[in-house]
């Protein structure tokens, strides 16, 4: 199998590429720009794989990437490379724009030309795979799920940009017949996941003993997906998904935020700092337009595909926060001038 991964230096990207490298022993390109929130240290262990090969490059830069799909001949493009963070997609949406939306159709069209040199039974097997998420549905309320068929309804630039991506690659399945499938996931949480976003956000204030910012009451609720579980979902799409459907991941696992709060803050008493206690919560102010509430119904991947999602989150938590402890140089590395003149900015 030789694939072509978009955002491989990001969380998530990193994690498949490890996985698909490492695990499945597939031929891997990883085209990645690095942005602040790409990182080739978190790519370290399989770096030197001969399986494996890195482009830095820009996904709204349609020459190269033509150029990479025909010299690497992919069966398969795993399309990631994204912006992902809501908070920043609020102070300037632009960037969101330009590579959710302009970069998706960027890949898509050189996606399309390289499938039309294919033979009939490459055209056949090939996939376009896009990685999504769950907060194109919007916010729920108390009760119900997300489902394949919940009308798209998002509220954040973030969630608005990767809503149009999604109808953008269903359009190139049904008006021009690339073979692509969309998955929509829930929050993924694990190792190497950027500092901003609230988990990784909250271990490591905790160690430092500064505040643990929450927004609002923290009775907001996310459906947290252990990122490896969702690498397993993404084999199992690439092996038998069907071309043109949706599958919804997500990790069958809510929690209010101050919930994950309380979780992280014990685990580190416990474990490392017995000064790390329940007054570093601080309640911030709110996110502007804040989601409630995300849960998705993982029904369809696990009848269609028999996928579920396997580490109970008591474990996948301890793990990630057990990860962190034992990877202060990664930290190091990705926190960079960038993330300080943002967390000075965002949270001081
Ligand atoms: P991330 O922000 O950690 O990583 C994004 C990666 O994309 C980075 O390596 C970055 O350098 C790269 N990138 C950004 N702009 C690029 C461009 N113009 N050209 C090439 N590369 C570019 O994101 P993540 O959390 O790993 O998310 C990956 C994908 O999964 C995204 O599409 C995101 O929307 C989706 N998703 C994430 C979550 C989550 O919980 N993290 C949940 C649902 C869906
Ligand atoms: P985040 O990790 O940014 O993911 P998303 O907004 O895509 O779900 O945020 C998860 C939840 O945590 C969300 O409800 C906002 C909240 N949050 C805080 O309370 N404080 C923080 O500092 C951050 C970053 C998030």
């Amino acid at each position: 199998m030789k694939i072509i991964v978009t955002g491989g230096a990001g969380f998530i990207g990193s994690a498949v590429v490890r996985y698909t490298v490492g695990i499945l022993g597939w031929n891997v390109l990883n085209i990645d720009k690095l942005t602040y929130a790409g990182n080739l240290s978190s790519l370290r262990d399989i770096a030197n794989k001969e399986n494996y090969a890195f482009l830095k490059a820009d996904i709204c830069d349609p020459n190269t990437i033509r150029k990479a799909l025909n010299e690497f001949q992919p069966n398969m493009v795993l399309h990631l490379a994204a912006e992902s963070h809501v908070d920043r997609s609020i102070d300037g949406p632009a960037e969101f724009i330009r590579t959710n939306l302009v970069g998706t159709y960027q890949m898509l069209d050189a996606a399309y030309l390289y499938w039309h040199t294919l033979s009939d039974e490459k055209k056949g097997t090939f996939r376009f795979h896009h990685i999504s998420t769950d907060e194109v549905y919007g916010s729920l309320g108390e009760a119900g799920f997300f489902t394949e068929q919940t009308p798209y309804d998002p509220r954040s630039p973030y969630s608005a940009s990767k809503a149009g991506s999604d109808h953008l690659v269903k359009v190139w399945f049904h008006t021009f017949g690339l073979p692509v499938i969309v998955t929509n996931c829930s929050n993924n949480y694990g190792p190497y996941h950027f500092p901003e976003k609230l988990i990784p956000l909250m271990i490591l204030n905790a160690l430092d003993r500064k505040p643990l910012p929450v927004y609002g009451n923290g009775n907001d609720i996310r459906d947290w997906l252990y990122v490896e579980d969702h690498c397993k979902a993404i084999d199992m799409v690439a092996r038998s998904g069907r071309p043109g459907e949706v599958y919804n991941i997500g990790g069958h696992n809510e929690r209010a935020n101050l919930v994950i709060v309380k979780t992280v803050i014990d685990y580190l008493n416990k474990t490392a700092d017995r000064f790390v206690d329940e007054t570093l919560i601080k309640h911030v102010d709110d996110r502007k337009g804040h989601d409630r509430r995300y849960g998705i119904n993982p029904e369809k991947i696990k009848n269609d595909l028999g996928w579920y999602p396997e580490t109970p989150f008591d474990q996948g938590i301890i793990k990630t926060i057990d990860w962190y402890l034992n990877n202060k140089e990664w930290v190091n590395d990705v926190a960079s001038g960038e993330y300080q003149k943002y967390y000075a900015d965002r949270y001081e």
